[in-house]
C-alpha cells in the first residue's frame, strides 16, 4: 500500500550513487545505511581531512560490529567498506543522483551547501536534507531547481529507529517525492509525509518532553524524580537520556526554532540554554529503568 500522500512510485528515479555532506555522527550513520540497504557507492564530504577520516572510520567500525554479531559475512563487510569513501571536494558528487546533507543546523550553512552541490550534480539529482526543524521551502528557495529538494529526517540511532519524516517543500515535485519514498522503502524505514512546518511532527513532541523535565528540575524537583515521572508512558528512553543522545546543542536549536515559530506554545528552557552555554555535552542522565510493576501494567499484566 502506498504511504499517505506518496506520489505514484513509477515516477521514482533510480539511485546509483549517494553523496553525504558532513561526516559527523549523523552523516556516518546515514552513509552506512545507504551503502548497506541500497548497495551503491556512497561518498562523504566534510571540511577537513581529520573529520572525514573519522567519518569513514566510524562506518568501518560499525561494519566490523555487524560482522562480529554475525549479521553479515566477511565478503559483505569488505564490500560495504569498499562502497563508502571520503572526499574533501564536492566534485566527487558529480555522478551522484541522491545527495543528503547532515551539516550544522543553520539555514545559511545549509543553503550554501546545497548551492555548492547544485553546481556539480545533474539537474535531476535529488537534494535531501536531514534537518530536524528548518524550512525545506526556504532551504530550496535560492536554487536553480528547488523542485528537487526534500526533507529526509532520520532519528538517532539511525540503524535502529524505523521512522523517517519525509517533508515536502512548497516546490518539491512528485518525481523527487516518489524517489524519496522509493529510497525509504529500500532503506527499510517507515516513512511518513510531513508538512513543511517548524520541527515537523516528532521533534515538537520530544522538545516538550525534554524542555519540561529540565524546567521541573530548574524549579527544584530532583532530576531522578522528574526524569522517571514519565516512565509509565513506556518510552524507550527517559527525556534526559534522550537529550544526551541527540546532544544538548541540537535540542536547544530545535527548541529555539519552535519558540520563534510558536512563542505562545514553546518556551526555551533556561536550564537547557545554560547547559549549552556552559559547553556541556554530557548532562545529568540518571540510570533509567522502568519499575517492574509499571512494566507489567504496560505489557497488559494484571491491569
Ligand atoms: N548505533 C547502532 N546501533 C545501535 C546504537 C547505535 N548508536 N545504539 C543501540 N544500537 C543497537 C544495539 O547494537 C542493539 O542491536 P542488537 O539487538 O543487534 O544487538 C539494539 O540497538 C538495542 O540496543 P541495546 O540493547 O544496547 O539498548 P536498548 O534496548 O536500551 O536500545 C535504543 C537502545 C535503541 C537507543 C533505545 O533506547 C531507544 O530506542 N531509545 C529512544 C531513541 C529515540 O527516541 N531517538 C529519537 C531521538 S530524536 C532524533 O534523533 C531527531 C533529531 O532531529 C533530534
Amino acid at each position: 500500500k502506498r504511504p499517505a500522500g506518496a506520489p505514484d512510485k513509477s515516477l521514482a528515479r533510480k539511485i546509483t550513487k549517494v553523496g553525504v555532506v558532513g561526516a559527523g555522527l549523523m552523516a556516518g550513520q546515514l552513509a552506512l545505511l545507504f551503502a548497506r540497504r541500497l548497495d551503491v557507492p556512497v561518498v562523504l564530504t566534510d571540511l577537513d581531512q581529520e573529520r572525514l577520516d573519522k567519518g569513514v572510520a566510524y562506518v568501518h567500525g560499525e561494519v566490523d560490529k555487524l560482522l562480529g554479531k554475525g549479521r553479515i559475512n566477511g565478503d559483505k563487510a569488505n564490500h560495504l567498506k569498499s562502497l563508502v569513501s571520503g572526499s574533501l571536494t564536492k566534485d566527487a558528487f558529480s555522478d551522484a543522483d541522491f545527495v543528503i546533507e547532515a551539516v550544522f543546523e543553520k539555514m545559511s550553512v545549509k543553503k550554501q551547501v546545497f548551492a555548492e552541490v547544485e553546481a556539480v550534480v545533474s539537474p535531476e539529482a535529488v537534494l535531501a536534507t536531514n534537518t530536524s526543524s528548518l524550512s525545506i521551502t526556504e532551504m530550496a528557495s535560492e536554487l536553480e531547481h528547488p523542485e528537487r529538494v526534500v526533507g529526509f529526517h532520520f532519528f538517532n540511532p539511525v540503524a535502529v529507529l524505523p521512522l523517517l519524516e519525509i517533508v515536502r517543500g512548497e516546490r518539491t515535485d512528485d518525481a523527487t517525492l516518489a524517489t524519496a519514498f522509493a529510497a525509504s522503502k529500500k532503506l527499510k524505514k517507515t516513512a511518513v509525509l510531513c508538512k513543511d512546518a517548524p520541527a515537523f511532527v516528532v521533534n515538537r513532541l520530544l522538545t516538550l518532553f525534554m524542555g519540561e523535565v529540565l524546567s521541573a528540575v530548574g524549579e527544584g524537583t530532583e532530576p531522578e524524580v522528574a526524569d522517571r515521572a514519565v516512565a509509565p508512558l513506556g518510552l524507550p528512553m527517559s527525556p534526559l537520556m534522550l537529550l544526551q543522545l541527540v546532544g544538548p546543542a541540537v535540542g536547544l536549536h530545535v527548541a529555539e526554532t519552535l519558540h520563534e515559530a510558536f512563542p505562545e506554545r514553546f518556551a526555551v528552557s533556561d536550564e537547557l540554554a545554560e547547559i549549552v552555554k556552559a559547553g556541556k555535552t554530557e548532562i545529568f542522565a540518571p540510570d533509567f529503568t522502568i519499575d517492574p510493576e509499571v512494566k507489567e501494567i504496560l505489557s497488559g499484566g494484571d491491569n
